[in-house]
């Protein structure tokens, strides 16, 4: 629901058939560094320079090494390219061994220059050396393959912003508000949450598990690969803030019979007894919201919770967290019987039409575009899986240990960013992404 401004958004759609690749990839780029231009409008220079926690980012840093990663793995290598500025590489390169050392990541907010505006300088340098440069076929064509993971990776860091900038703000007692609308804020809306509880069966088989190769995917998505799953049902709901306030109420919290042995003493720890962001203020529950603060709506989807307390929750209902591949065969089997017109659209590589370069979407079917649910999947390499050679496969690959895989997307996800075989990963504790839950039995 993020809908950008800029005339790049609103121009009318262009037939992609109709243009050059070097065209296409330059309208492509365009519209998605416009898309995280439109997401920074709303801040000002000291909102761009906090670091909120270790795991977040200062906005700034994130425009920078979005911008790091074009210059450094597609215009390094072309001979007369000069690099902006020699410190940037250690400064924005945010974890990849191979292409040299790191600033540290929880000191990130230490830094006060380059500022946004030397920030700004080195987007539009970068911009314009890409643009310029896919005027030429040849380079379009080499670039192509890496040009799209920039791609993708900018929308991915486009929701890391916006959870960033929201863990950021709920630390100030003001409340404040980044944007009214409670759509553009990331607040997913009553509406869009389904009514009826009905389970989606999946039948005893065989299922093909992983990306089938049209269109972009991340390698942590192949091989494709054949999966037994035995008989299962996934909720066609997401369990929602009223559901959660259920289990808080029942002392969910206090009993250590529904929490894993880290959970357990996670939450001890942390003091957890609510979902991050929600408070009680005038005696009533109310959750932070990029929005500012609201009072709960008890038929929202429940967000914000770490791995442990959807497996808590799930386990004191009576049923489990879906396995990433029950979850994967279920948003398949969905999204082949939909009759809706979101479900219609295909999950294209393209943003040419204006209403797709959005956050976020896809929501009222299907089991996509709300939150990110957890899965009781650890997230490893599929059988055969390969990581890129060259530094990019560092990209996912060497992440592969002690996290959890999450499916689905969520309200600040762009809609040409998700897709049935998407793995999210996170450790078991982070509750600032907007993970919740859909159950499974
Ligand atoms: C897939 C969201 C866990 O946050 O590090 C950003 C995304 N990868 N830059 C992360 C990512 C490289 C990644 N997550
Ligand atoms: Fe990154």
């Amino acid at each position: 629901a993020i809908t950008s401004t800029t005339n790049a958004m609103t121009s009318p759609p262009v037939n992609a058939a109709s243009l050059s690749l070097g065209e296409q990839l330059q309208s492509l780029y365009h519209l998605v560094r416009s898309l995280t231009d439109h997401i920074v409008e709303p801040l000002s220079v000291e909102d761009c320079g906090v670091q909120s926690m270790d795991d977040a980012s200062p906005i700034r840093w994130h425009l920078a090494h979005t911008t790091w990663f074009f210059e450094t793995f597609i215009l390094r290598s072309q001979a007369d390219y000069q690099e902006f500025n020699p410190h940037f590489g250690f400064l924005f390169n945010s974890y990849y061994h191979s292409i040299g050392k790191q600033y540290p990541r929880s000191r990130r907010g230490l830094i006060s220059r380059p500022g946004l505006s030397q920030v700004r300088e080195y987007r539009q340098h970068v911009d314009q050396e890409i643009l310029t440069r896919l005027q030429r076929e040849d380079f379009a064509i080499a670039a192509e393959p890496l040009l799209r993971v920039g791609i993708h990776h900018e929308q991915q860091h486009q929701e890391l912003m916006l959870t960033d900038l929201k863990h950021m703000l709920s630390c100030n007692p003001m409340w404040p508000v980044y944007r009214d609308d409670p759509f553009d804020a990331c607040n997913a809306p009553a509406s869009t949450t389904p009514t009826s509880d009905e389970w989606i069966e999946i039948a005893e088989g065989v299922y093909p598990i992983g990306h089938d190769g049209n269109g972009f995917a991340f390698d942590n998505e192949s091989p494709r690969h054949p999966t037994y799953l035995p008989n299962a049902s996934l909720s066609s709901m997401l369990v929602t803030n009223g559901e959660y306030l259920e289990f808080m109420q029942a002392g969910g919290y206090e009993r250590p019979e529904h929490w894993l042995s880290m959970g357990w003493a996670t939450t001890q720890q942390q003091h957890w007894d609510s979902p991050l962001y929600w408070l009680r203020h005038n005696g009533e529950w109310h959750q932070f919201t990029l929005a500012g603060l609201v009072p709960v709506e008890l038929a929202w989807p429940v967000t914000h919770l770490s791995y442990f307390e959807a497996d808590a929750f799930a386990r004191w209902k009576g049923r489990r967290l879906p396995t990433e591949f029950e979850w994967e065969a279920a948003c398949d089997q969905v999204a082949s019987t939909a009759t809706t017109p979101l479900d219609q659209e295909p999950f294209a590589d393209v943003l040419f039409e204006q209403d797709k370069c959005i956050h976020p979407t896809r929501s009222p079917d299907g089991l996509m575009g709300t939150v990110w649910q957890w899965t009781s999947s650890s997230y490893a390499g599929y059988p055969g899986y390969r990581p890129a050679a060259g530094a990019v496969g560092e990209y996912n690959g060497k992440f592969m240990c002690n996290q959890s895989v999450l499916r689905g997307g969520s309200v600040a996800t762009s809609s040409t960013h998700i897709r049935s075989t998407y793995r999210n990963f996170f450790p078991p504790e982070a509750r600032w992404q907007f993970s919740g839950i859909r159950l499974a039995k």
